[in-house]
C-alpha cells in the first residue's frame, strides 16, 4: 500500500475512534510490528539505495506523526472519556482553566463581619496601627503607672517619644481608635474599626500579629441593652443559631461596667476539648464607655453614653462551627494545603 493511501486511511479511521480500546487497535494496525507502515518499509527493500533513502525517510516521518497523533488522542481520551475522539483530535475543546486563588480566610472573615454590622449602621473605619501610647492607654483611662497595662504585652517602637502623647506602639488593641473617632467630632458614632494589632505573645490561642474589630456606639440614651442586643445579633449571624454567648463580669479601665464575651466552643460545642479546655472560649471584651474616655474624646458624658466591644478576627473566625482549626498559628503559616480548604 502506498504511503499516501496509508495516511488517508489513517485519517478516516481516526475519525471513528471513540474509545481507548479502539485506539490501541489502531496502534497495532498502523505502527505495530506487522502494521501497514512496517509493510511499507519492507517493500522499499527492493528499491535502489537512493530511492530507499528518500522514501524510507518519508515513511519514518509519517510513522512518527501517526504515533504522535495516537498519543495525543490517548491523552485526550483518558482525560475526558465522554468527549468524541474527533473533537479532541482537532483541539476544539476549551483549554484547562488556570487554578485561581481566593481571598485569605482572614480577609474573608473581615468581609463577613463588615457585612453583618452594616445593616445596624456601623461603618468600617481605620485608625493608625502604629500609634501614640496616649491613644492606646492614657486616653482610655489607663495611666502609665497602672498595672493593667501589662495585660497588653505591648511592642514599643524605638523612636523619640512625644512630650504630650508619649511613646509610639504597635497598637495592642483597636481600642486606640475609640478616642480618635470621638475627636473627629461627629455624633452620633457607629463605628466598626478593623486593624492589625500586635502583642508579645504566641501560642495555640494567640498570635503576635492579629486583627481586631472594634465596635463603638455613642449617642444620647445608649444603654447596656443596646450592647447586649448588638452582640447577640452578631453571634446569631456569624456563628449560627446553635451557638450561645455569655457575658462574664470583668474589669477594663475604659468601660464601666465591663464584660468578657464568651462563646461556646465550635469544635466541641461546649463539651470541652484540647482547644477550649472547658467548653467556652473568650471572644473579647465589651462594656459601656467610661466617662473619662468620653471626656478624652471631648464628649460630654452627662449628655452622651456609649458602648464598645473588641474581638479578635482570627479567634472569632475559628469559633465558627465547622472550621475545625485547633491552632491559631495555622492561619499565618501560609501552607496552601491548609488555606485551600476555606
Ligand atoms: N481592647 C480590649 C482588648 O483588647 C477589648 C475591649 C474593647 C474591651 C472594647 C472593652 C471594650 O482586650
Amino acid at each position: 500500500m502506498e504511503l499516501k493511501d496509508i495516511l488517508s486511511q489513517f485519517k478516516d479511521d481516526l475519525k471513528k475512534i471513540d474509545s481507548l480500546d479502539a485506539l490501541e487497535l489502531m496502534r497495532f494496525k498502523y505502527v505495530g510490528k506487522k502494521s501497514l507502515i512496517a509493510e511499507a518499509l519492507e517493500e522499499i527493500a527492493k528499491l535502489s539505495i537512493e530511492e530507499k533513502k528518500a522514501l524510507g525517510k518519508k515513511i519514518n516521518e509519517a510513522k512518527q506523526e501517526i504515533k504522535e497523533k495516537i498519543n495525543e488522542l490517548q491523552a485526550g481520551l483518558s482525560g475526558a472519556k465522554s468527549e468524541s475522539a474527533q473533537d479532541l483530535f482537532y483541539k476544539t475543546l476549551p483549554g484547562k482553566k488556570p487554578a485561581a486563588g481566593h481571598l485569605h480566610i482572614i480577609s474573608q472573615a473581615i468581609e463577613e463581619i463588615v457585612d453583618i454590622f452594616k445593616p445596624l449602621g456601623f461603618t468600617r473605619v481605620r485608625h493608625p496601627e502604629i500609634d501614640w501610647e496616649h491613644f492606646a492607654f492614657e486616653a482610655l483611662n489607663i495611666p502609665s503607672t497602672h498595672p493593667a497595662r501589662d495585660e497588653w504585652e505591648t511592642f514599643f517602637i524605638d523612636a523619640l517619644p512625644d512630650k504630650k502623647y508619649g511613646r509610639q506602639v504597635i497598637t495592642p488593641h483597636t481600642s486606640n481608635g475609640q478616642v480618635h473617632e470621638m475627636l473627629r467630632g461627629q455624633l452620633p458614632i457607629r463605628m466598626l474599626g478593623i486593624s492589625r494589632c500586635g502583642r508579645r505573645q504566641e501560642d495555640i490561642n494567640h498570635l503576635q500579629t492579629f486583627f481586631q474589630f472594634e465596635g463603638l456606639a455613642v449617642d444620647k440614651g445608649i444603654n447596656i441593652t443596646h450592647l447586649k442586643g448588638t452582640l447577640d445579633y452578631f453571634a446569631k449571624n456569624f456563628f449560627g443559631p446553635g451557638r450561645e454567648t455569655r457575658l462574664r463580669p470583668y474589669d477594663f479601665r475604659f468601660t464601666e461596667p465591663s464584660f468578657e464575651v464568651d462563646i461556646n466552643c465550635g469544635l466541641c460545642l461546649g463539651k470541652g476539648c484540647k482547644f477550649c479546655k472547658e467548653g467556652w472560649v473568650e471572644l473579647g471584651g465589651a462594656g459601656m464607655v467610661h466617662p473619662n474616655v468620653l471626656r478624652a474624646g471631648k464628649i460630654d458624658p452627662n449628655i452622651y453614653t456609649g458602648f464598645a466591644f473588641g474581638f479578635g478576627v482570627e479567634r472569632t473566625y475559628m469559633m465558627k462551627s465547622g472550621t475545625k482549626i485547633d491552632d491559631i498559628r495555622h492561619l499565618l503559616n501560609n501552607d496552601l494545603r491548609f488555606l485551600e480548604q476555606f
